[in-house]
């Protein structure tokens, strides 16, 4: 920790130089190159493959965000090939995105990489990838997808709530974009260890990051019916919360709801029988939980009000992708402010029908793409 104050001191000097620089406008320097200020080559150290870039000294550069990465109780490496993650709005962000080589780009979720991997064809040679991931498992696949660590590709374990220390870390003053694809993997989906599923036997977690904060099981099981009424109200917009909450601390007096399928079946049984309806009935209360579990909203709302603003440097691009209207609102808010970015889409682009088809989780993907002023 003391070893992160003072390198971040040290480099503020920079940033301070930099930012004036590239925010202030009054540099010459049309676009920002990351590659030179990213230190030479050291050994990677094998146990945190994941989490450092080729560059990584053995002094943890992330110490705040990965001092615990040994002690992850490791998730399946080898993905469930029935459930590969497939990115969305993959070829609208090609162009929306508008990359070439040299960029120094952060890919805020990196997943199992598969945006990444189509960044990383568009910026090289001579750019720098830095893909950040709260969940270790997806960091293992997202550095098999990309044959990370190179020199060229950054893999952090850590929320993109700590995207300053990242940067900082890695002595980079701006960035020239940032992606943002929100929500869960198909590969945590399929984890039958993390609850995502409604029909999963395992424990029901929920949480992005395993080694910290509490699970869904130990919320249901302690919280009030009034509290677990609001997350369902406020988190999934469901119009049965109550009945919900109540069902839910009737039932935990007799047995904790500890699995996904319990509680999916406890939900169906407290919800009236909505006929014909496309969704599974506990679908809104799994995605409250979820965005309670992993302070989901809160942390959207600091990246595109506070963080984008300070890390993406003046003609740089973030684009965000959501998966439900709480998320997009966030968004939309914040790119509205003209003073700090200029839309590049006024409406959200949606996937096409084609997509759609072939990746049903893309309905309801929403991506939004602003330029820094
Ligand atoms: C939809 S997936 C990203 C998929 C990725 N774009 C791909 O093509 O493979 C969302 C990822 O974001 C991660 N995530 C969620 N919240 C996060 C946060 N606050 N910080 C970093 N990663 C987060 C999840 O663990 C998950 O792996």
């Amino acid at each position: 920790m003391c070893n992160l104050r003072q390198t971040t001191c040290v480099l503020s000097e920079h940033r301070g130089c930099w930012l004036a620089g590239l925010h202030g406008r009054q540099s010459s320097v049309p676009t920002f190159s990351a590659r030179k200020l990213v230190p030479e080559i050291p050994q990677a150290n094998p146990m945190r493959l994941s989490c450092f870039p080729a560059t990584a000294r053995e002094t943890p550069l992330f110490s705040a965000s990965v001092s615990r990465a040994e002690s992850y109780p490791m998730r399946p490496s080898r993905r469930d090939q029935s459930a590969i993650h497939q990115p969305v709005l993959a070829h609208e962000l090609r162009e929306l995105l508008a990359l070439e080589p040299g960029l120094c780009v952060v890919d805020a979720t990196v997943g199992a990489g598969g945006h990444s991997r189509q960044i990383l064809e568009q910026i090289r040679p001579g750019g720098l990838l830095i893909g950040i991931d709260r969940d270790p498992m997806m960091l293992q696949f997202a550095g098999k997808e990309l044959g990370a660590p190179t020199k060229d590709t950054i893999l952090v374990h850590s929320s993109y709530v700590a995207l300053p220390d990242i940067l900082a870390e890695q002595q980079i003053a701006g960035v020239d974009r940032v992606l943002a694809d929100l929500g869960l993997s198909s590969d945590q989906l399929a984890d039958e260890s993390r609850g995502f599923s409604f029909h999963a036997e395992g424990p029901l977690d929920l949480r992005f990051d395993v080694s910290t904060g509490e699970t869904a099981a130990q919320l249901l099981q302690g919280a009030s019916a009034d509290e677990l009424c609001r997350i369902f109200r406020e988190y999934g917009e469901e119009p049965f919360s109550e009945r919900i909450a109540e069902a839910i601390v009737t039932s935990r007096r007799r047995t904790p709801v500890q699995t996904a399928r319990q509680l999916a079946d406890l939900v169906t049984e407290a919800v009236p029988r909505r006929r014909g309806a496309a969704k599974h009935p506990a679908t809104l209360v799994f995605q409250a939980l979820r965005i309670a579990v992993n302070n989901e909203l809160q942390q959207v709302s600091q990246l595109a009000n506070v963080l984008l603003p300070q890390a993406v440097v003046s003609g740089g691009r973030a684009a965000i992708i959501t998966f439900h209207s709480l998320e997009d609102r966030i968004v939309k808010r914040a790119f509205r402010d003209k003073s700090v970015w200029q839309p590049v889409n006024a409406k959200p682009v949606t996937a096409s029908s084609v997509e759609r088809r072939q990746n049903p989780r893309s309905r309801s993907a929403k991506l939004r793409v602003a330029v820094r002023a």
